[in-house]
């Protein structure tokens, strides 16, 4: 590949949205190491095995060359400093983050999102990179959002820990999931038996929440694009959760005849078989109309809208 075309790759690579890490291990002299890595990926569930990949440029090469074991720490949206620092040449790069030692001895630092401990299993040479595979022997996960990674920026989203747990735990509340399906601008509704209409629904219990609006789609002869979380609107004392997807799709060749797309214009605000999707709906078109979608964290009547934040590095 000439020189143009690896910049080229690279930014072909970078719209893979990624989390960030700091992989962690004890050299040979007892002193802790680490380095900052997006490369990290789960492998296997049985045998637990995770990977990450380390470029053998890279001053520490030689000390993962010879580990036994490493960490990886899932950086939270508070730690962009500890990524930059991890990826420093010469800094010192454990001065300021606090750490301990949990099962293999490698750094787990403080203020991550979540933390793998592993033992190696088994290194992979391929280019110019190390493939260390990890066999895990401890792992946690903590409140805290992970920071996310893209086209050389930090990004978040900053979900507040109570709507993180009450996506968590909505499978002990009752809750249904609704989604905004967008084709060129016209949004799909479902008239129901009382005339009123709704956005498409999953249908509760089956298998994960990814699967069952797949489900809810095939139904309607619909293939889904993009689907990213739009709105998490809780109703009274906690005992009732909507949650709302937007997603962009290719048109169904036959959809039945309840279901139509309606232009912005068009879309019967006085007749919605639910209260909250009026807003859910008039927040979908002024958005859109920006170009700056949020996540809607609320109640039927008030909430806030958690930005998609972007942060350059
Ligand atoms: C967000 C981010 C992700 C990175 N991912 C990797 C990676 O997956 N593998 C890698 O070898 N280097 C990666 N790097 C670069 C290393 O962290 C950096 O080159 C290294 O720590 C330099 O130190 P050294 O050569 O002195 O060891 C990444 C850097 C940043 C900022």
């Amino acid at each position: 590949m000439n020189q143009s075309t690896k910049q080229d790759l690279r930014q072909i690579l970078g719209k893979f949205l990624t989390g960030v890490t700091v992989v962690t291990t004890i050299d040979q002299h007892g002193v802790p190491v680490g380095f900052t890595a997006n490369s990290f990926t789960s492998v296997s569930l049985d045998p637990p095995l995770v990977l990450v990949c380390l470029a053998q440029s890279a001053g520490l090469a030689p000390v993962f060359r010879r580990a036994t074991s490493f960490a990886i720490n899932i950086l939270s949206t508070e730690q962009e400093a500890v990524s930059n620092g991890f990826a420093r040449k010469d800094a010192d790069r454990f001065a300021s983050v606090d750490w301990q030692s949990k099962s293999t001895g490698s750094p787990i630092i403080k203020g991550c999102a979540a933390w793998l401990d592993c033992e190696m299993y088994e290194k992979i040479i391929a280019g110019d990179h190390i493939i260390l595979i990890g066999n895990i022997q401890d792992a946690k996960k903590t409140a805290r959002n992970p920071l996310g990674y893209y086209q050389g920026r930090y990004c978040a989203i900053d979900l507040p820990e109570e709507t993180l747990s009450l996506l968590e735990h909505r499978k002990s509340v009752h809750s249904t999931t609704g989604v905004l399906v967008d084709y060129h601008d016209q949004l799909l509704l479902i008239e129901q038996s009382d005339g009123r209409y709704d956005v498409p629904r999953t249908e509760p219990g089956g298998e994960g929440e990814e699967s069952r609006i797949k489900a809810a789609m095939t139904k309607l002869g619909i293939e889904v694009h993009n689907k990213v979380l739009f709105s998490v609107v809780e109703g009274r004392h906690h005992q009732r959760i909507s949650i709302y997807y937007r997603c962009n799709v290719e048109p169904g060749e036959a959809l039945p005849p309840t279901a139509r797309y309606f232009k912005p214009e068009d879309l019967p605000f006085d007749k919605l078989s639910r209260p909250e999707l009026g807003n859910v709906l008039r927040r979908y078109l002024e958005e859109k109309n920006t170009g700056q979608f949020g996540i809607y964290v609320g109640d039927e009547h008030q909430g806030h809208i958690e930005q998609i934040a972007e942060r350059k590095i």
